[in-house]
């Protein structure tokens, strides 16, 4: 395994994206409390930077904050597939919006392929890009009518598309769909580009920056921040979920997805981005890094919290293992993304919030070109400009769930604080078996605790209750971190917040 690791992630795999790429720092100090910005941006990703450089370069005075480092989230875990489709197919988008819905919602696939293109163009961003022809296939009859559905769907929306006899893939299939001028990049680079751009427009990145809320004083966002507050016209919260209890918990649900990198024995590296139709699918790609070719392949998702990451990257393996002849493995990682409701992302201004403040969200498998619309589609709403995409984007779309304060009220039952915040590790039989540098969630005294025993044997116990709303932490054995069920909130070994909804950190428990 490669262990050279340049910039921080939210997990303790690298990913290749990590190496040799050093992010302009931090510009802390510029920040001005006093000032009145015209919008903060929360969250250093490919939504939120795309904001902040189209805002910045209109004029506007904005501060981009981030909790972590740029490129700490999702947008550095992502495996960069830039497409034409989309998870949700276009006939399943017309079947739920519309033939309308579904042609706005092809449009704004293409029209955030496309700011990804006129950026790299406009700010010479050295990124890898690559124009690459996409292949989807299907394996069984089951597939074949989803393959079907694929195609029928893009002819209705006018997104090119055909059915093709060659696949570059050793995988034996019934039928394919080629998509042409697919892309893919690297996507940290990308991200640095963005960050260059912006800071030569005058901006201003606060990294290491938590916002933990917002609240509206005369007409002025007040931003709280770890260390400071923040005045605002608008704030942009560009971290999948907005922090603390919103309708956005409800909307989108958070899902890993894993990717294994190898090198091959043979040059049997497809030149083109290839995708199953197996559920959940396989993604395929060839990445050059300094100089040497690297084959991606992604699948095994799940659901934050309720899978098992070691199998899902001993499955990806034994599927590598199968098609390819791999002479080694060199990264395997995983990240974070969010499946909407219904289908559609979610952005714009979040309900129930003052006026001013957005969010985006529920990206599916698709988030480099919807988080750049996002950006688009936010950066005109804070310029007051209407937007084609805000109606059926919008976050207010779904009814607000009427259980909504029953499910507060139902977690914060879970939600104890651990009384007895003292107990002795060695009568605790559960822990005795538990091997290093791994967690487990056991019960002392009829109370649940997050028990993690570290490279050198000694315990760290946290309390498991998730601080957005009080599910049950689970061990991810892989990212070594402590994931939650309920809404996608991680935290890492010492209980600090690896990924929102929640702003506040597992409290440790002491132990004798
Ligand atoms: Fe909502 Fe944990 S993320 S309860």
């Amino acid at each position: 395994m490669t262990t050279t690791n340049n910039i921080p992630r939210d997990g303790r795999l690298n990913s290749p994206w990590q190496k040799g790429i050093l992010i302009p720092g931090d510009d802390k100090k510029k920040v001005r409390p006093e000032n009145t910005y015209d919008c903060l941006i929360v969250g250093g990703g490919i939504t939120g930077l795309t904001a902040a450089v189209l805002l910045q370069n209109e004029g506007y005075n904005t501060i981009v904050a981030d909790a972590n480092t740029i490129g700490f989230g999702t947008t550095g875990g992502t495996s960069a597939h830039i497409n034409t489709f989309a998870d949700t197919n276009y006939k399943e988008a017309a079947s739920a919006f519309g033939e309308e819905g579904a042609k706005l919602f092809a449009e704004a696939i293409n029209e955030g392929f496309d700011l990804i293109r006129s950026n790299i163009d406009k700010y010479k961003i050295d990124c890898d890009f690559e124009t690459k022809p996409g292949f989807v296939y299907a394996e069984t009859d089951k597939e074949l009518s989803f393959l079907e559905d694929m195609f029928e769907g893009a002819v209705k929306v006018g997104v090119p598309v055909e059915y093709i006899e060659d696949v570059p893939t050793p995988v034996k299939y019934i039928k394919a769909l080629k998509w042409d001028g697919q892309a893919q990049f690297h996507p940290v680079k990308y991200l640095k580009g963005l960050q260059e751009a912006y800071i030569a427009a005058g901006g201003v990145i606060a990294e290491n920056t938590l916002v933990e809320g917002v609240t509206n004083e005369d007409g002025v966002l007040i931003a709280k921040t770890s260390e400071n507050a923040y005045r605002a016209r608008n704030v942009i919260y560009a971290t999948h979920m907005p922090p603390n209890i919103n309708v956005i918990n409800f909307e989108a649900a958070p899902y890993r997805s894993y990717v294994v990198a190898v090198k091959l024995k043979s040059d049997a590296y497809p030149d083109a981005l290839v995708y199953d139709c197996q559920e959940p699918y396989h993604y395929i790609r060839t990445h050059v890094i300094d100089g040497e070719k690297l084959l991606l392949v992604g699948g095994a998702d799940h659901k934050t919290g309720h899978g098992d990451p070691e199998k899902a990257f001993a499955d990806l393996e034994e599927y590598i293992r199968k098609y390819y002849d791999v002479a080694s493995v060199e990264y395997q990682w995983s990240s974070q993304y969010y499946i909407p409701a219904d289908g559609f992302p979610y952005i714009g201004q979040l309900p129930f919030a003052a006026d001013g403040i957005f969010c985006a969200s529920g990206y599916n498998g698709n988030g480099m070109m919807l988080g750049s619309i996002a950006g688009k589609i936010l950066s005109d709403l804070v310029s007051k400009r209407s937007s084609k995409y805000e109606k059926a984007f919008s976050p207010a779309r779904i009814k607000p769930i009427d259980s909504f304060t029953e499910f507060v009220k139902e977690n914060a039952d879970v939600a104890y604080r651990f009384v007895a915040d003292r107990f002795n590790v060695d009568e605790i039989d559960t822990l005795k078996d538990l091997p290093n540098d791994t967690g487990k969630v056991v019960e002392v005294d009829g109370k649940k605790v997050a028990a993690y025993r570290d490279e050198q044997g000694k315990i760290h116990v946290l309390n498991p209750v998730c601080t957005h709303a009080g599910c049950i932490v689970a061990w991810n054995g892989e990212e070594k971190s402590w994931d939650c069920p309920c809404h996608g909130a991680r935290y890492d070994i010492n209980g600090k917040v690896l990924t929102g909804p929640t702003t506040r950190d597992l409290p440790a428990i002491n132990i004798a």
